[in-house]
């Protein structure tokens, strides 16, 4: 049985019409963090001008393979095995680079390493889509976000919310700049970020 995420099959739609506009020109996505796998079939399928790498850690690859294997087309990857606090990346350099729901998952330097490591394969002119929950000013958006971060802090401490400051930040310091910040459903934001 394929690993199923309900989530992932609400919000592709409204997430696959921003991709349909921000990677139009797009040819070479790096997704991290592909979790079941169901995305990255989606998209690709949807965007066939893009070739897709699904990425993630080795404990997830079974079921990504299961996915592409089964539902996916010539432009969809296997998964390698990318933990984003490693360097160097698994992969060559891309104009593309997609990661949902991964921000508030893996720890703080994580997130850190995440964006100092992005640089050394995003090219420049290249776009990063950032998708999930975010806070600004230190503030929930709303009451199912601040009920999700007691969820998450329950099962791991280090999970969280994380700021849209703090996440900005650390992209310009890898040189990217935030150009969107798009409001989507369930208390979710789709975040577009350019590399000068
Ligand atoms: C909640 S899942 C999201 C999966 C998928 N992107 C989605 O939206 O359904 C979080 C993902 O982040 C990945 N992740 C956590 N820590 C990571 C790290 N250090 N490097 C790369 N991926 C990581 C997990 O393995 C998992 O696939």
């Amino acid at each position: 049985m394929k690993p199923f995420s309900q989530a992932s099959e609400n919000n592709r739609p409204f997430i696959e019409d921003i991709l349909r506009r921000v990677f139009s020109k797009t040819t070479r996505i790096l997704e991290i963090g592909s979790g079941t796998g169901q995305h990255a079939v989606h998209f690709s399928s949807a965007l066939p001008h893009l070739v897709w790498q699904t990425s993630d850690l080795a404990e997830n690859h079974e079921g990504i393979n299961q996915w592409v294997q089964e539902c996916g087309g010539d432009n969809l990857y296997a998964p390698v095995t990318l933990d984003v606090t490693q360097s160097p990346w698994p992969v060559s350099s891309v104009d593309g680079i997609y990661t949902a729901n991964t921000a508030h998952i893996m720890p703080w330097q994580a997130v850190v390493a995440l964006f100092s490591n992005l640089k050394t394969v995003l090219e420049a002119g290249g776009v990063m889509v950032m998708y999930g929950p975010f806070n600004y000013g230190g503030e929930f958006t709303s009451d199912s976000n601040r009920n999700f971060e007691q969820w998450l802090k329950a099962r791991a401490a280090h999970q969280g919310i994380r700021d849209i400051e703090n996440i900005i930040a650390e992209a310009e310091k890898a040189g990217l700049s935030l150009i969107e910040d798009n409001e989507m459903p369930a208390n979710n934001r789709l975040l577009v970020f350019k590399k000068l």
